[in-house]
């Protein structure tokens, strides 16, 4: 029987290209997105998708889309929580509003949804996976990023310990850390030609990832391929954090 995978932030980005991966590979994926149109995009195009909207800083949203799952499709193995937000500013200058919604997107929207899916699996009385995307700005700080840095590496921790957590239910928990990324998100930085080459030059392989590059680790560490790897950071980020 296919798996069922939930992943969030699949409207765009890292989240739209996992949702590719894991129906490519057979999963039955639940796309979920705060933009409803954005979501129904990308389950379109995939075999035996679905799309949901929440908003993952939502308790009652999260859990509506966990009862959607079992409802739609009767079961719940993976869950990916590409959802996430970005806004820069120098740290004397970010107002307490921007830092909250920032941790409340990147960090407490992952528990939230991890949480949720979680207790599903349990009740199922099955294991599973849950993949958190973190980013290199889990281990390293980059001027203009208090907050961004702080969810980041509030999710590097948060992975590991619901992979303690969650071990004895049979759910693994793993943290990828993206480097530059081709999506929406990094679309300013990449369209500024000296921020570029200042990045680039970070880069030991000299290129932003394709979203597609990022999404096939996340589908190895959902895959039974990685069933003895838990509350591990997997970095894809071209070398940055190795230079
Ligand atoms: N692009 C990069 O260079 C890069 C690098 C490292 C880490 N990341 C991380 O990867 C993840 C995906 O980023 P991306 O580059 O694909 O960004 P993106 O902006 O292309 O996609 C993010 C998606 O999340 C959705 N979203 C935002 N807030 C939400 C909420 N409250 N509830 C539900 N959905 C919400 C957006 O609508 C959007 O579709 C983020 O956590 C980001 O921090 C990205």
């Amino acid at each position: 029987m296919a798996a069922v995978s939930v992943v969030t932030g699949a409207g765009s980005g890292i989240g739209a290209a996992t949702a590719a991966v894991l129906s490519a590979r057979g999963d039955r994926v639940v796309c979920v997105d705060i933009d409803a149109g954005r979501a129904e995009e990308t389950a379109a195009q995939l075999d035996g998708a679905v799309a949901t909207a929440a908003d993952v800083t939502s308790p009652e949203e999260v859990a509506g889309v966990v009862a959607e799952t079992l409802n739609r499709f009767g079961d719940l193995h993976h869950v990916v929580t590409c959802a996430g937000i970005e806004t820069g500013g120098h740290a004397l200058d970010v107002d307490v509003t921007t830092f909250r919604r920032i941790v409340d997107v990147n960090l407490t929207g992952s528990f939230l949804t991890v949480q949720a899916a979680a207790r599903a699996m349990r009740d199922l009385g099955h294991g599973g996976a849950a993949v958190l995307i973190g980013s290199i700005n889990s281990q390293m700080a980059l001027p203009g990023a208090s907050a961004y840095c702080a969810s980041k590496g509030g999710v590097l921790m948060l992975g590991r310990a619901l992979a303690v957590d969650l071990a004895p239910l049979g759910i693994r928990v793993n943290v990828v850390g993206p480097g530059v990324t081709d999506t929406p998100m990094s679309a300013a930085t990449l369209a500024d030609p000296e921020r570029t080459a200042a990045f680039m030059a970070r880069i030991p392989i000299g290129r932003p990832a394709d979203p597609v590059e990022i999404a096939r680790v996340i589908a190895f560490l959902t895959s039974d391929e990685a069933s003895y790897v838990t509350g591990a950071f997997v970095a894809a980020d071209g070398g940055w954090l190795a230079g």
